[in-house]
């Protein structure tokens, strides 16, 4: 089969296509032939070397993919060769052939197409889990979303707005983000590069802050945060684009206000774990996809041979939602 291949790592020119034998599906597994795979950042991290694989993973990128279910390991009764899924992969979504747990696929919501389907896992999963999880955001709470123009800052504006039933604010780099943002829902959208964020959070709750904030920023973003939160509030850590170390971190505001700091990365959870979220998304999430409530926000798709271009598209951060690759559209 035919694989985008990064080498050792480093610039998006060092991947280039390969040839590889096709995966076989070990116990509790399926082998999709790939259509559409999807581009994230943490591709961009580990193609770059610094994101490697969790032990056992397939060192090959892509975290999600959809197409045609090719083979099924004896084992698993749910899906059979043929079944068209979108899937969670624990890694070699750039590939014609990818295995994946059986646990980890979703049918593709009616109504969306394959390659839409394929821009969904990765995201939906992170954000279900850190929002409605580990943020236990509640109808009538309000939370704030940064990096609201990605991948993950979309799903959780919609998830935010259409299942918990709470008021977003986001943070975004331009007006064009802006703008986007809130047509998928956001109440309102401060471009960080011209509004002070955190002061006009406090003046948008009457000083009482926010009780969510999902962030994948850190670096000096992290007190300002703690600071923007509520009584109660809950700070979720997704990513550190800023740097993971915190000059002149302040404990206190975490005992007078009662917070939770936490935070979590979803490649290295178990195969139980990642069904367990598989299982509430095709309950709670598919359904608003089916009914129009959620929409996907595709933005761009290159041939699996372009993944260079893709991932410089997705290095400038002049993009607005997901980024595709036509890997074999069937
Ligand atoms: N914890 C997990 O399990 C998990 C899973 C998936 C992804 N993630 C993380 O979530 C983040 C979003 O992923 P994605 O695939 O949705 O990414 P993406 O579509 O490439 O979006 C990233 C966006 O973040 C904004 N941003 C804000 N501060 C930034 C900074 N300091 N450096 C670079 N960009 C910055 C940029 O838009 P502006 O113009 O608004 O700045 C950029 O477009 C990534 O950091 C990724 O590693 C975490």
């Amino acid at each position: 089969m035919r694989y985008i291949d990064h080498g050792p790592g480093g610039a998006a020119s060092a991947m280039k296509i390969a040839i590889a034998p096709q995966p076989a599906p070990k116990a509790g597994e399926v082998v999709i032939e790939v259509a559409y795979a999807g581009v994230n950042r943490p591709d961009v991290l580990q193609r770059s070397g610094g994101y490697p694989p969790p032990p056992g993973a397939s060192p090959v990128l892509g975290l999600e993919v959809a197409g045609r279910i090719a083979t099924v390991a004896p084992d698993v009764a749910r899906w059979k060769p043929g079944d068209v899924v979108c899937a969670l992969t624990p890694g070699g979504g750039y590939a014609e052939y990818c295995a994946a747990p059986a646990a980890h696929c979703l049918p593709v919501p009616k109504g969306l197409t394959v390659k839409e389907a394929a821009s969904l896992p990765e995201n939906w999963f992170t954000v279900y889990d850190n929002v409605m999880t580990r943020g236990r955001l509640k109808a009538g709470e309000t939370i704030l979303v940064h990096g609201g123009s990605s991948g993950i800052g979309l799903a959780a504006i919609q998830l935010a707005k259409v299942l918990a039933g709470a008021t977003v604010y986001t943070t975004v780099g331009n007006a064009e983000k802006a703008e986007y943002c809130r047509k998928m829902g956001a109440d309102v959208a401060l471009n960080y590069r011209e509004q002070d964020w955190a002061a006009e959070t406090a003046r948008l709750t009457n000083k009482r802050g926010v009780d969510v904030v999902l962030d994948m920023v850190a670096g000096d973003y992290v007190m300002k945060n703690v600071r923007a939160l509520a009584l109660e509030g809950r700070l979720v850590q997704i990513a550190v684009l800023n740097g993971s170390k915190i000059a002149d971190f302040d404990a206190m505001p975490l005992m007078l206000k009662r917070l939770t700091y936490t935070g979590s990365t979803l490649r290295p959870r178990t195969v139980e774990q990642k069904a367990a979220i598989a299982a509430a998304l095709a309950r709670e999430v598919w359904p608003l996809f089916e009914s129009g409530q959620l929409k996907p926000y595709l933005y761009r798709t290159f041939p699996l041979a372009e993944a260079p271009a893709a991932h410089a598209l997705m290095e400038s951060s002049t993009h607005i939602g997901k980024i595709v690759l036509e890997v074999k559209p069937q």
